[in-house]
């Protein structure tokens, strides 16, 4: 491989930095990232930063500090070389209603620079294929399902074979079967490119999944396999059956993640994090990624009030 050739596709943010001039807002206070093959997850709470850092990966905003490269080209100085590497699926994707499937694609082609038509029409069949939209290419956008839009999306961003693919929350919205399909479309396509896939739907990672960095207010606050991420949970999630009225009960620090009826009371699935489970709790052996999640951001939650003496005050009046 040549020294051109490992460089493909891979993402290196250094000390970014980026404040909107609307509002003054820091969205980005110094990401240092590297993402390397494969399925890359981005997690973290709404307002975390996450399509700030996607947008300017894919040259859509300037940072305000800082650099980043893909594939070694640098974003600012070296848009078309970067944009030419990128496929991106926005998070509020959904324009082009009135054309048909086909007719979108080719579009976008075209603008790509796939000039012969018989070429393009080729590949054009090629992706809505890849992403199963082969059967509807005279349907209108706007009577596709919410999924079909989102994997209509991903047949744009592919269209000029690109080494990275960026798609920003690409499952909100969708049906568990769209999902899991969407889940399996990612999978599939991560073999043989980077690709960078930001949610809040933890689960939707997926096994494809082996490397994610988690945001909040703007930083990196881990950056790991999920397997790690899920470690952080075990000890903290536990099954309780409790009584119709016992959740009010509970103990603060206790978050409840699924609750289902069972005979009278109610069976419930919680994370106890900085505080004992209820009586009768059995310890969940293995806690899934977004209770991993979950539990991150309740430490994380816990060190701040700590900070700001509000747990000092919680301890005084426990003891
Ligand atoms: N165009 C903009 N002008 C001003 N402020 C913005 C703009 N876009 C985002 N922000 C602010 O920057 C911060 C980060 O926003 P961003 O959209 O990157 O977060 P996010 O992690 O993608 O959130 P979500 O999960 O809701 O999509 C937020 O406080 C947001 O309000
Ligand atoms: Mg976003």
């Amino acid at each position: 491989m040549t020294a051109t050739a490992s460089q493909n596709g891979r993402i290196q943010v250094e000390g970014v930095r980026h404040i909107y001039k609307k509002g003054g807002t820091v969205a980005l206070d110094g990401v240092d990232l590297e993402i390397g093959t494969g399925l890359f997850g981005l997690l973290g709470p709404n307002g975390a930063g996450k399509s700030t850092l996607m947008k300017i990966l894919c040259t859509l905003i300037v940072p305000t500090d800082g650099k980043a490269s893909v594939g070694g080209h640098d974003v600012v100085r070296e848009r078309n070389a970067v944009r030419k590497q990128i496929g991106y699926l926005p998070q509020e994707f959904g324009a082009w209603r009135l054309h048909r499937v086909e007719e979108v694609i080719d579009t976008l082609a075209l603008l790509s620079g796939l000039a012969d038509k018989a070429v393009r029409k080729k590949r054009v069949r090629e992706v809505l294929e890849r992403v199963g939209l082969h059967d509807v290419l005279d349907r209108k956008v706007k009577k596709l399902s919410g999924g079909m839009v989102r994997r209509l999306g991903v047949a744009q961003a592919l269209v000029h074979a690109p080494q990275v693919l960026i798609v920003d929350e690409p499952t909100v919205g969708l049906d568990p079967q769209e999902r899991l399909r969407f889940r399996k479309l990612m999978a599939e396509l991560s073999q043989e490119r980077v690709i960078l896939l930001s949610t809040h739907i933890v689960a939707d990672l997926g096994s494809g999944c082996n490397d994610l960095a988690l945001i909040d207010r703007g930083k990196v606050v881990f950056r790991g396999s999920p397997v790690k991420l899920v470690e952080g949970a075990k000890g903290k999630v536990f099954e309780a059956v409790l009584a119709v009225d016992g959740e009010s009960k509970l103990a603060p620090g206790i978050e409840i993640v699924s609750r289902a009826r069972e005979g009278v009371g109610i069976k419930i699935r919680g994370l106890a994090a900085g505080a004992e489970p209820p009586p009768g709790a059995t310890m969940v052996a293995e806690p899934t990624l977004e209770e991993g999640y979950l539990a991150f951001m309740a430490e994380r939650g816990r060190a701040d009030a700590a900070a700001e003496g509000v747990a000092e005050t919680e301890a005084e009046v426990a003891s």
